[in-house]
């Protein structure tokens, strides 16, 4: 975290307490799960009563289907569902099934997308290179884990037709995307790329994965799937969907998820573990109340609106993007890559910190239900000041 840690004490709604007292509006919001605001009394009652009941069994539990009622019923392409701990792991898990299912090995990813850090998708940061094998984007990988990845360019349809078109001789088993580019400058799909997908992974006998770890229960309450129509085969689902407490899961069809039954091992001590699933079950009724979506849209639109008004009134100072609650800074002249952002944005975050706003220094804001009118509002009058302050430093 730049420009140094924040060392928190409390968080609660929009809001962190460092250890001085002081308070921030938390715009980082423990990088995607904390969609409902921070401490959200009904995701913690929920976990306290399991608590002192229980904490984790290695048997059936009845909170293991009470919160996958909860997510099945939101998604619209879920008819099963596994469990397990992270991201990164639940997309090992899609890709297994997908492997499984369709007896090949190699998997089509995008450039700028984040999977998680395993080393069979943790590849290609910036490159964008027509479907030559990945490079190794950390110290200590193992090259060869990358061999049965492919990466293409996020939006380009003539390429994804070009490399789908030869799934069987290139072996491709599954097309795994983040729907938005969460970690690559956040970008909503061109109209007829998420559709092509659909129909090339149809053609061509390809299992299409969607990676809703960020995008999942914020961008609209079904996903990605719900938002641009299009159902993958399986989707990821983690970080929102617990409310602050570690799950995730693979959601979609029963053919693929039933292989478990079958010679697919997905194994896990903690996968169903009761505190986690307490947190999903609340966290899944408390986002099927009518009105909270449109009110994050509203929110959202509207800090859209102010903080990036501010923005556009500077010279040279930038923009956002946005998809539903989810927003990125990007430098004047574009140029986001994975997991960061450039232009004046490290200037920003570090006075925004001293004006009592925590944001992250990949440029992603994540906005929550628990943001108000009045939260946005001071965060674009603090913008305000402290681009003047930098205006002033550099005259
Ligand atoms: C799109 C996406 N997929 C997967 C992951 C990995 O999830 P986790 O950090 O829970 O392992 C992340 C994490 O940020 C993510 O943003």
């Amino acid at each position: 975290m730049k420009p140094h840690p924040l060392f928190v004490r409390e968080a609660r709604g929009a809001h962190v307490w460092d250890l001085d007292g002081d308070r921030y509006v938390d715009y980082v919001m423990a990088w995607g799960p904390i969609l409902l605001g921070h401490s959200d009394p009904r995701v913690v009652e929920a976990v306290r009563e399991v608590a002192t009941r229980m904490q984790v069994v290695g048997t059936s539990h009845e909170l293991e289907y009470l919160a996958a009622e909860g997510v099945l019923a939101a998604v619209p392409h879920g008819e099963r569902l596994l469990w397990s701990n992270t991201g990164t792991e639940a997309v090992q898990v899609a890709l297994r099934l997908a492997r499984a299912a369709t007896g090949r090995r190699r998997v089509l990813k995008f450039a700028r997308s984040y999977h998680g850090w395993h080393d069979s998708v943790y590849a290609g940061l910036d490159e964008s290179d027509s479907g030559k094998p990945a490079l190794p984007a950390s110290k200590g990988q193992s090259p060869s884990a990358l061999d049965d990845l492919l990466v293409a360019t996020f939006n380009d349809v003539a390429m994804a037709g070009r490399l789908l078109g030869e799934a069987v001789e290139r072996d491709i088993a599954a097309v795994l995307i983040d729907p938005i580019l969460s970690n690559g400058g956040v970008e909503a799909p061109a109209p007829d790329f998420l559709p092509t997908l659909r129909s090339l992974c149809d053609r061509h006998g390809v299992v299409l994965i969607f990676d809703e770890v960020i995008a999942g229960f914020r961008i609209a309450r079904g996903g990605a799937a719900e938002k641009y129509g299009v159902p993958p085969d399986l989707s990821v689902f983690g970080k929102a969907m617990a409310g602050g407490f570690t799950q995730s899961a693979v959601v979609g069809r029963a053919d693929l998820v039933d292989q478990v039954t079958s010679g697919v091992v997905h194994a896990g001590t903690f996968n169903s573990n009761p505190i986690a699933l307490a947190a999903v079950a609340a966290t899944m009724t408390a986002l099927a109340e009518p009105g909270l979506y449109e009110a994050l849209e509203a929110t959202s639109a509207a800090f859209e609106r102010a903080v990036g008004g501010v923005l556009a009134e500077e010279p040279g100072g930038g923009a956002l993007h946005r998809v539903g609650s989810l927003l990125q800074y990007v430098p004047s002249g574009g140029g986001t890559g994975l997991h960061g952002t450039g232009g004046l944005w490290e200037l920003i975050l570090a006075g925004m910190l001293r004006e009592g706003f925590l944001f992250m220094p990949s440029g992603k804001v994540f906005l929550s239900a628990a943001h108000s009118a009045s939260d946005v509002r001071a965060t674009a009058e603090a913008l305000s000041t402290v681009l003047g302050r930098l205006r002033a430093t550099r005259t």
